[in-house]
């Protein structure tokens, strides 16, 4: 998903894009929920989602975990303020607190819980390292810390076909901006995480892969993600290039609401690591 650098004013379209995100990846998350239940030592009452954005991670660690209560820390009150209603909406308000804070600043003062979960966040912290070794005692001993970050926003038109190579450009033009203005992302978040002095007990990647007939997120998705894609890299795109891509979206045969070849193709990595009993 695209990310923005001023993360303490994050316009709604983000809220919506993680929502949607939360769709596409509900079933491959039920599976990461599964191996942290076969990780514990005893039973998850206790969660900290660090970077909740609009909640992906605390609903489902929720529903999955029926005894838990979770908080919910974020820079944004934005998001948290969506992560609300959302709560109220799932009848889950008496599980979910919201606490405002900035990572980069300091750590939550919270009661050591028995997971805590950090998922597209790390990468936007100004030093990582410092924030993680921070965080440790936030976590009980012989609890876990479950990280996933993600290599990039997924791909939507398959390769070989209208549109597909132009969209992959566009990656490509985004994940060098990265590289130069988030070197964190992408980085091997499991050595980071044996240096803060974790146990990683497991590295895996989570793939989704979706073909005809995808859901509706995924055409609302494809819809945002792409325009917000286009607006960073569209100065660098050759004509051809930005002719095709932008076929993606005219409305017309290649447009991607309507085109019956989308597909989804999304990886992230998985780490869930244990602070030493
Ligand atoms: C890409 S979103 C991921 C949200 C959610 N974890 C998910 O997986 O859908 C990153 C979130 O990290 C939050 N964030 C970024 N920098 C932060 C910081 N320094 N302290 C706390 N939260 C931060 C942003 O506000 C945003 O909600």
């Amino acid at each position: 998903m695209p990310h923005d650098h001023a993360h303490h004013t994050q316009p709604t379209y983000l809220a919506e894009m993680l929502d949607l995100d939360a769709e596409i990846f509900a079933a491959a998350l039920q599976g990461v929920y599964a191996d942290i239940e076969g990780l514990a030592d005893g039973p998850v009452r206790s969660i900290a989602d660090l970077g909740a954005g609009t909640g992906t991670g605390t609903f489902g660690l929720l529903g999955h975990f029926g005894d838990a209560h979770a908080v919910a820390v974020d820079a944004s009150d934005e998001m948290l303020a969506h992560l609300r209603r959302r709560a109220e909406q799932m009848g889950l308000s008496g599980r979910v607190t919201t606490l405002s804070a900035d990572l980069d600043a300091s750590v939550p003062d919270v009661d050591a819980v028995d997971l805590a979960w950090a998922s597209a966040s790390l990468h936007h912290l100004a030093d990582p390292d410092r924030t993680l070794a921070a965080l440790v005692p936030t976590i009980r001993p012989g609890g876990l810390l479950t990280v996933m970050e993600l290599d990039g926003f997924p791909r939507f038109v398959p390769d070989g076909t209208p549109g597909g190579a132009a969209e992959a450009r566009a990656h490509q033009l985004l994940a060098a901006d990265r590289a130069h203005d988030m070197p964190a992302m992408g980085s091997d978040w499991g050595a980071r995480l044996t240096t803060a002095g974790l146990i990683v007990e497991q590295h895996r990647a989570v793939t989704v892969d979706l073909t005809s007939p995808v859901p509706e997120a995924a055409r609302r998705l494809a819809v945002l993600g792409l325009a917000r894609i286009r607006g960073a890299v569209v100065d660098r795109l050759a004509a051809g290039e930005l002719r095709a891509y932008d076929a993606l979206l005219d409305g017309g045969a290649d447009d991607v609401r309507h085109r019956p070849d989308l597909r989804v193709s999304a990886e992230r990595q998985l780490w869930i690591a244990r602070r030493p009993a």
